[in-house]
């Protein structure tokens, strides 16, 4: 299980006056992937970072880039995020009208395609759209902040997905953001996540090496 298993650390709660070497710190620790918290403060009530700084830390690491965009009108700012070097643009459902065009935008741009819900947006939503998806992001927690609780119904929209791409015979990855710890990434990854987001729960304990592991451990616990 553990093989497909790919930790996400959310840089929301990394040491931002030191971004290139947290970013160095991740790739000691055998991480593979980077999640960008992009925030306007209109689609929620926090900002953030946008494509300049993005673009500063693309040459310092080979670390793939998961940009998930918590902003409105995401289709004005596809191509910015693709020269700042983006892997993959995720885009929330609640904040695009024309959520296919938006997804297709992203997909012609070379970029890899995903979808954010909600926690009260139902995985209904983007069941036709589902085999032009490289990724479904699961918000379990309402997004804008770190260090929030899980909220527990989440587990049941994660099997509700799974059995979806399941049944349409895809391999779409699912990734769950907010208020994962040590504690209950088994029973995400079990309800059929493949992606873990973590922000606080990883940077706040290093060193990084070693959190990464215990999540890996906490995984393939009996
Ligand atoms: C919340 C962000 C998350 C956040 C997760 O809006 O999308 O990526 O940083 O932080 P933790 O793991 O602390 O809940
Ligand atoms: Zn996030």
């Amino acid at each position: 299980m553990q093989n497909n298993f790919i930790l996400s650390p959310s840089l929301l709660s990394c040491d931002f006056a030191n971004l290139e070497q947290e970013l160095k710190g991740l790739e000691e620790a055998d991480i593979k992937w980077v999640h960008w918290d992009v925030m306007d403060g209109h689609f929620v009530p926090n900002i953030t970072l946008g494509p300049p700084i993005i673009k500063k830390c693309r040459p310092k690491t080979s670390l793939f880039f998961d940009v998930h965009l918590m902003i409105e009108s995401p289709e004005i700012y596809l191509k910015d995020f693709k020269e700042a070097g983006a892997d993959l643009l995720c885009v929330h459902a609640e904040a695009c009208i024309h959520l296919d065009s938006v997804v297709t935008k992203i997909s012609e741009l070379g970029i890899k395609p995903a979808v954010a819900l909600n926690p009260h947006t139902p995985v209904e939503i983007i069941e036709y759209i589902l085999p032009k998806l490289y990724m479904v992001l699961i918000m379990s927690v309402n997004p804008g902040f770190g260090g929030q609780k899980f909220i527990p119904y989440s587990i049941q929209k994660i099997k509700k997905l799974r059995k979806m791409i399941d049944q349409q015979g895809l391999d779409t990855l699912i990734q769950v953001d907010g208020g994962v710890t040590l504690e209950n990434v088994k029973s995400i990854v079990e309800a059929g996540a493949n992606v873990v987001v973590s922000g606080s729960a990883f940077f706040k304990h290093p060193p990084y090496k070693k959190r990464h592991r215990k999540f890996i451990e906490a995984i393939s616990k009996k």
